[in-house]
């Protein structure tokens, strides 16, 4: 999708005009909507169109101009304006418009593209194919163009390239998605943007002592891989200034400890991580970035069989740390654990951002839609947070205190995968994960158990796959140029 800043609508087949709730017409917008100016003031004098959240009303004429409800805005919700984005790109869908004109408060260019981006997502690779099909193409916003707008049309212009792929490998079922087939996706976006690679296979996983990632596929067909992704681009410096570790479960049955009905239908999306991951290391080619940036994806299938790991089995991880497998379910951290020290230990990267579907519990907490994150470094947290608002994004912190990094501590071992009444389940998850990064690298782990996937429709969902942190990601790669 191609975004542009312009000064009028000619090009597009239909206007969108946002008006807040009460707002009049001012002589600027008048003028934008030459002869149709006078019924929409009329319209707005009937009350037809009171500006309510998402309210629309059609005025047809040589190009049909939508007028865009935004509500009141001192009361809406974070995410309000993208919704009002993914609404303009079902309008467009509707009206067959393959180009789009906007106007609204430059303010919310941003919100309002992204919006679009995600609403106008389709996963129909199993649908009948539609010849006639219409796809928004052209987003135009009447608005100033300086430097600032320009560089938030080429951000959207990114995201529309790199969310659909992250999306569609998330919504892809594992039967048709193996460790292999992730192998083959980062071997495609290696080629095509000039990156290194380098798959660590089942045989080379154990000869560097991963028992972890091991453990967890070995019930499994296709086996456990690490993968990892090298950007270098004008940069002067020998190691990563960032590494994003993504959780590549392609699907989780939890093992033997198996997840019951209700829990295992969506496990195809335990890959969230490792599909985002990729979508970054993509956007950041596409962007051009000046900087060395490595993405890991840890990928294994955690399947039942009679070869898969027990409840009680003892592993050993790449940083000589035993691990009881306590329960074969809490599998993700097992593969971090490996991902994390090894990346650490070979690549020696400046910070690490790791990214998982890691627990279930993280959505009792925050809900669907606000990602989980913790680290052991207040500074680069605190900066995580900050590029996730600024990237449009909701992500609240949760305590990694020592109380639970104590409690991960093994009985016959030096840890174990689950410990028994804590409760803080995604707590516990991080607390785990930081016995395999240590104190000297910035690490920053994002718990997207609860915001990869949605079970409801909304103008920016559907339901599967949400691309939920990509643009955060890509905010925090942006700002680790050099
Ligand atoms: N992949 C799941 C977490 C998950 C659940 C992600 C629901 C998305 C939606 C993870 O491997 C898991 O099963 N975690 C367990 C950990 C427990 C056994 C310690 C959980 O959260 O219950
Ligand atoms: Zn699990
Ligand atoms: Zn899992």
């Amino acid at each position: 999708m191609k975004f542009y800043l312009n000064s009028n609508a000619a090009k597009a087949d239909i206007l969108v005009l946002l008006l807040e709730k009460g707002e009049k017409l001012s002589a600027a917008t008048r003028k934008t909507l030459g002869s149709l100016a006078e019924e929409a003031k009329k319209r707005i004098k009937a009350k037809d169109f009171e500006g309510e959240e998402g309210e629309t009303i059609i005025l047809y004429g040589k190009k049909n101009i939508v007028l865009l409800g935004m509500g009141d805005l001192k009361s809406s919700l974070p995410q309000a304006m993208e919704q009002l984005g993914g609404k303009i790109a079902s309008i467009a869908k509707k009206m067959k418009s393959e180009s789009v004109a906007i106007m609204v408060k430059e303010d919310y260019l941003s919100d309002i593209a992204n919006g679009i981006v995600l609403g106008a997502y389709e996963f129909d690779k199993y649908k009948k194919k539609d010849a006639k099909k219409i796809q928004l193409k052209e987003v135009i916003f009447l608005a100033t163009k300086n430097k600032k707008n320009k560089e938030i049309m080429e951000e959207a212009e990114i995201f529309s390239l790199t969310s659909p792929l992250t999306r569609d490998l998330v919504n892809i079922p594992a039967g048709d998605l193996s460790t292999k087939d992730m192998v083959n996706e980062a071997r495609k976006l290696a080629k095509k943007y000039g990156m290194k690679i380098i798959v660590m296979n089942e045989a080379q996983l154990k000869k560097a002592g991963c028992g972890a990632i091991l453990g967890v596929g070995q019930g499994a067909k296709e086996t456990s891989k690490l993968i990892f992704l090298q950007y270098k681009k004008a940069s002067k410096s020998k190691v990563p200034n960032l590494a994003f570790i993504g959780k590549g479960v392609v699907f989780d049955t939890g093992g033997l400890n198996l997840k019951p009905t209700g829990y295992i239908e969506t496990m195809k999306q335990d890959m969230a991580g490792a599909a985002t991951v990729l979508g970054t290391m993509k956007a950041i080619a596409e962007a051009k970035l000046k900087g060395h940036y490595l993405g890991v994806l840890a990928c294994a299938e955690n399947a039942v069989s009679d070869r898969a790991q027990r409840p009680g089995d003892v592993v050993r991880a790449f940083n000589g740390k035993s691990i009881e497998i306590s329960n074969t379910d809490a599998e993700g951290r097992l593969c971090l654990a490996d991902a994390l020290s090894y990346t650490e230990a070979k690549f020696k990267p400046k910070k690490i951002v790791d990214i998982a579907t890691l627990t279930g519990a993280v959505s009792v907490a925050l809900g669907y839609f606000i990602t989980g994150v913790m680290g052991n470094n207040e500074k680069f947290l605190d900066q995580v947070l900050k590029a996730a608002s600024a990237a449009g994004e909701r992500a609240w912190p949760l305590p990694l205190d020592a109380d639970f990094i104590k409690a991960t501590k093994g009985d016959f071992t030096d840890l174990k995968n689950s410990t028994n009444g804590v409760r803080a389940g995604s707590s516990m998850g991080g607390a785990f994960l930081s016995n395999f990064v240590t104190k000297d690298t910035p690490w920053v782990h994002f718990d997207i158990g609860g915001t990869a996937w949605a079970e409801k429709t909304s103008s920016t969902t559907k339901y599967g796959a949400t691309g939920v942190a990509l643009r955060t990601l890509f905010k925090l790669a942006d700002q680790h140029q050099g």
